[in-house]
């Protein structure tokens, strides 16, 4: 390579010699720093083209829009292969990977050393939250992926006008990624290149990341996860704030009263949905309006009147294609119509895309995800189940006004919600914050497509954070409790579930715009309005008090979706102890008399519980 030369608007000297450093051991064959601009972002389009990792949509049904085939085995986010090496193992606590950081750097080093070689290196600025905002931070990431630029171009404020930001001294994130596919000389490239070893590594006190041989998602677009959420949360530790795998949106009653909630479902268990739900019809004529603020990251900080405000980190959209269709989602759908990067789906004749659940028939043949010919009887999918879009947020239709003012949102309520077959009800509120921590540290979830593992299975992941917290979660419990204790009339907390199951596996409830009338209910709670009655585990609404105008749902359905049944409940609490024991050396002490309280009130209550006046059965 020639000698690095670095454009005159990067006047930090620890970017440069951290960069001159990436250089020196990437050993890449040119330097690109990137500035942004539109010109740079087509261009590179251009070349991801030419290069057959991006097939250019049909501009008249798709215009400015490309498709992505990854490798086959880089289709998800690798938890096994992702760490925490904080300098102590006990501050990664139990449920993160842990290496101690000198021997994990020297993994890394020899990784990385001429890991570039044949390729660009491209140097991406961009900033988390509004550009030069208190609140925002900086990254810069290193990357060998003309993919990674151009999705981050959307995914966060990327561009030149970072590097003024951050002036002759100011802070970054530094964000180290490569494929690890080094080219010899003449060498061909492939279209997804991807290294059967990977490493997504996170130093927590030096605020570094590192990540290797994977290009795809949360793996690769490091301010999303590593940075916004492991790097983040730590920090949020630290100066007494959140950083949250929450989706945030306004609902705007026929009053025009706006109050905004924050919700943590597990990865693929419906945020971007709720994000951008549409009110049914009796509710949009009375005039509800639901907007989007986030779809995945929440930044939480108490303000100066002492109440929590949220902002969204991020620029726009990484959001599952699978079952995304107008009878679903139409404001994804209206989002996705332009200017979006697809990856893992199908391609139809026209020259469109095409995943499992999007409206209408499918199509007579496609080309799936892995470039292979496809019919709808050939027994394959045509999308990956993680398939996914990027697409700016300004294009969302229900972008909520407010959505990127560097004050955030004041939040009225937090909701956790997890994909349960059984045992968990549509829908209760804690007693309390103590109790809705508690709730939020408790939630299980069946594993999705999203990560690697056991499709289907239940497992604790407390706040949707499970592959998210960059330090011990108990001590992140710990820190929701304080939170509470300091801040002006805490938001109320909920539990929701979309999914539960019928015997024969058919979903109780109709979900999507639908969960509006949930959302309703709890937004009435919140503003305290709106009737409850105490359950064993929390209040709970009556069949009356949830609106149903627009769809027959009868009161023996809701009965059946609010089940409490005392044995399943029973053992659901007492499996919680496997999470204590676990992470019992720095538990919060309440969770202990919670749970018996919980337990105690269960034991009391007969075997099912349900709403609805009558109240009980035995
Ligand atoms: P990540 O981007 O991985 O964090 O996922 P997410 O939480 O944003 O999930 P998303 O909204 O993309 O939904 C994931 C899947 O759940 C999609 O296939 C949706 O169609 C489905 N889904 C979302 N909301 C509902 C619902 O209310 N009911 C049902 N049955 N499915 C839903
Ligand atoms: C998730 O898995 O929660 C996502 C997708 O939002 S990824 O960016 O891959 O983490
Ligand atoms: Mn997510």
């Amino acid at each position: 390579m020639q000698n690095l030369e670095f454009p005159p608007y990067i006047r930090n000297e620890r970017v440069k010699r951290w960069i001159a450093e990436a250089v020196a051991l990437c050993k890449p064959d040119a330097v690109h720093f990137c500035d942004g601009s539109e010109e740079e972002y087509r261009a590179l389009c251009d070349q991801l083209v030419a290069s057959g990792t991006f097939i250019r949509l049909n501009p008249k049904l798709r215009p400015g829009s490309f498709l992505a085939r990854t490798d086959p085995s880089d289709v998800a986010r690798v938890e096994d292969r992702t760490f925490i090496c904080s300098l102590n193992k006990e501050d990664a606590g139990p449920t993160n990977n842990w290496v101690n950081p000198k021997e994990m750097k020297a993994t890394l080093l020899e990784l990385f050393d001429g890991c570039m070689r044949g390729r660009t290196m491209y140097v991406v600025p961009f900033s988390m939250g509004p550009l030069g905002s208190p609140i925002s931070y900086i990254g810069i990431e290193i990357t060998d992926s003309a993919y990674v630029v151009v999705n981050m171009r959307i995914m966060t404020r990327m561009g030149k006008a970072v590097y003024d930001v951050l002036g002759e001294d100011g802070d970054f994130v530094p964000c180290m990624h490569s494929v690890g596919m080094p080219l010899a000389p003449g060498q061909k490239d492939v279209p997804w290149p991807c290294n059967p070893t990977k490493y997504i590594v996170h130093f927590p006190e030096e605020r570094s990341i590192w990540s290797y041989g994977s290009g795809y998602g949360g793996n690769a677009l490091l301010g999303k996860k590593a940075l916004a959420l492991r790097i983040a949360s730590v920090i949020g530790r630290d100066e007494g704030w959140l950083a949250e795998h929450m989706l945030i949106l306004g609902v705007q009653d026929p009053k025009g009263q706006k109050t905004y909630v924050a919700a943590a479902f597990p990865s693929a268990c419906g945020k971007t949905n709720f994000a951008m739900l549409v009110p049914p019809k009796p509710f949009q004529e009375e005039g509800w309006k639901v907007t989007t603020v986030g779809d995945d990251i929440a930044w939480i900080k108490p303000g100066p009147d002492g109440r929590l405000y949220a902002i969204n980190p991020e620029a726009g959209y990484f959001g599952v294609a699978p079952g995304t269709s107008y009878a679903t989602n139409p404001n994804a759908m209206e989002t996705i119509r332009a200017n979006t990067i697809f990856t893992n789906v199908a391609l139809t004749p026209e020259g469109d895309v095409w995943w499992e659940g999007m409206d209408g028939p499918p199509p007579a043949r496609a080309i799936d995800w892995q470039g292979n010919e496809w019919t709808p009887d050939c027994g394959r999918k045509a999308a990956h189940p993680n398939g996914r879009f990027t697409a700016p947020a300004h294009q969302n239709p229900a972008i909520d006004p407010e959505w990127d003012n560097p004050k955030g949102v004041p939040i009225k309520a937090f909701i956790f919600g997890g994909r349960r077959a059984t045992v968990v009800p549509l829908v209760y509120q804690s007693f309390n914050w103590s109790f809705g921590v508690y709730l939020g540290a408790t939630m299980g979830s069946e594993m999705t497509a999203a990560a690697f593992g056991q499709i289907g299975e239940v497992r604790r992941d407390p706040f949707a954070m499970l592959p998210f917290i960059g330090y011990h979660m108990a001590s992140y419990f710990n820190h929701w409790l304080d939170i509470g204790r300091r801040v002006v009339d805490p938001p109320r907390i909920f539990s929701v579930n979309w999914f539960r199951k019928d015997k024969d596996g058919n979903y109780l409830w109709p979900g999507y715009g639908e969960n509006m009338r949930v959302l309703k209910w709890i937004v009435e709670r919140a503003n305290g309005r709106g009737y409850a009655t105490e359950s064993p585990l929390g209040y709970v609404p009556r069949y009356e008090d949830l609106d149903w105008r627009g769809l027959n749902f009868s009161k023996e359905q809701f009965q059946e979706l609010m089940a409490i049944d005392r044995d399943l409940w029973l053992k659901e609490i007492l499996s919680h102890e496997e999470l204590f024991i676990k992470l019992y050396t720095r538990m919060p002490k309440e969770f202990l008399a919670m749970r018996e309280i919980l337990i105690s009130n269960l034991w009391r209550s007969p075997q099912h519980w349900d709403v609805g006046g009558e109240g009980y059965s035995t």
